[in-house]
């Protein structure tokens, strides 16, 4: 079984925040002709805001200090970008669905149900889930064979990793196919099973959960665990300032979903600092106010 990445050339991104703008945005500078779909078009105008800004600091590494070479780079990028609120009508053409909604299972399911008959046969669809499983988003498919996960990290355009999820009806080809898709996007591409936040969001999932375990319980402050964690253990950022730049209400979500799984285990019993937070819409950088604020 070979990979059909020479059939790859027009991708649909549905969902167009953080990740899904980060995903846009890498894989028109990879060349592919893309598709981003939100709800509206408020939030498609914020997410090509956020692609250019992304470009230009990328084109910038790139290009250093040649401003000729750097805006050729942006506009090549965002040529092969265009919006759209209407799924069902863009996904005709697609190659392949990268979902990058709202993590909530029922959610996901029902955007792939909706695109299911209408999809050309042929098109993958693959789903950026923190930690879902694929197999359950999957459900209502009919063409398990082609579906898959393909989890980005944040900020897309610096993290280099690419997670690829196999559920046990995904093709050979499929598998080879997203393997070079993810190449092509510049990613190192790792694989794991279905099993629940896969490789990274398995680990960090507890950690960032103890985290809050011990703000909440007053062992430390949460400027003193950030800075001992970056300088104590090498972290880039610790817990708390990753935890904005990932959205709070992902981790929350992500997190009720271990509990759902485990409902035994206090690591992930709901956390009333972290429900205050979703309630009063402190998410994170995505809203200028998480556990630091960014006003
Ligand atoms: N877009 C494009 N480029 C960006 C960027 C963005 N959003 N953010 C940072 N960069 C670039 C900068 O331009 C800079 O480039 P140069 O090296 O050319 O200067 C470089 O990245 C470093 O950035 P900064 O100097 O601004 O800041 P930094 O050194 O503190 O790095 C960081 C920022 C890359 C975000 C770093 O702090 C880091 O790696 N943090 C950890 C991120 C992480 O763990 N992500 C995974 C989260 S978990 C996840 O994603 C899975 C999930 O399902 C929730
Ligand atoms: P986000 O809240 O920034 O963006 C989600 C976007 O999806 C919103 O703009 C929303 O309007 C849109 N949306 C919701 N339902 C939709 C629908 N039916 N059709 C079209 N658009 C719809 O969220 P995010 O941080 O980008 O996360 C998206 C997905 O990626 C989640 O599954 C999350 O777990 C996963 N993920 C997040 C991170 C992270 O660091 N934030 C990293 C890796 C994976």
């Amino acid at each position: 079984m070979t990979s059909n990445i020479e059939n790859i050339k027009n991708v649909v991104v549905v969902g167009a925040g953080l990740m899904g703008s980060g995903i846009a945005g890498m894989a028109a500078v990879a060349g592919f002709q893309v598709t981003i779909v939100d709800l509206d078009k408020k939030l498609l105008e914020k997410s090509k805001e956020q692609i250019a800004i992304t470009l230009e600091r990328v084109g910038r590494k790139k290009f250093k200090q040649n401003e000729t070479k750097i805006n050729e780079f942006i506009q090549n990028s965002l040529r092969n970008i265009s919006d759209s609120t209407d799924l069902l009508e863009v996904v005709k053409n697609a190659d392949i669905v990268i979902e990058a909604i709202v993590e909530n299972l029922e959610a996901k399911q029902k955007m792939f149900q909706s695109i299911d008959k209408i999809a050309k046969p042929s098109a993958i669809f693959a789903s950026n889930t923190s930690a879902l499983p694929i197999r359950e988003i999957s459900k209502n498919s009919t063409r398990l064979d082609r579906f898959c996960g393909l989890h980005f990290f944040n900020p897309v355009a610096v993290m280099k990793l690419l997670e690829v999820i196999r559920i046990p009806e995904t093709s050979e080809t499929t598998y080879k196919t997203v393997m070079d898709f993810g190449a092509k996007m510049g990613k190192t591409c790792v694989t794991c099973k279905d099993t629940p936040g896969f490789i990274v969001n398995r680990l960090l999932l507890p950690y960032m959960s103890e985290s809050v375990r011990m703000l909440e319980r007053g062992d430390a402050s949460k400027e003193d665990i950030d800075m001992a964690m970056k300088l104590g253990a090498g972290m880039p950022m610790g817990p708390f300032e990753l935890s904005d730049l990932v959205g709070i209400d992902t981790m929350k979500n992500a997190r009720d979903f271990y509990h759902r799984m485990a409902p035994e285990n206090e690591l992930f019993f709901p956390s009333p600092l972290i429900n205050k937070m979703v309630q009063e819409g402190k998410l994170g950088l995505k809203t200028g106010e998480g556990f630091y604020n960014y006003k």
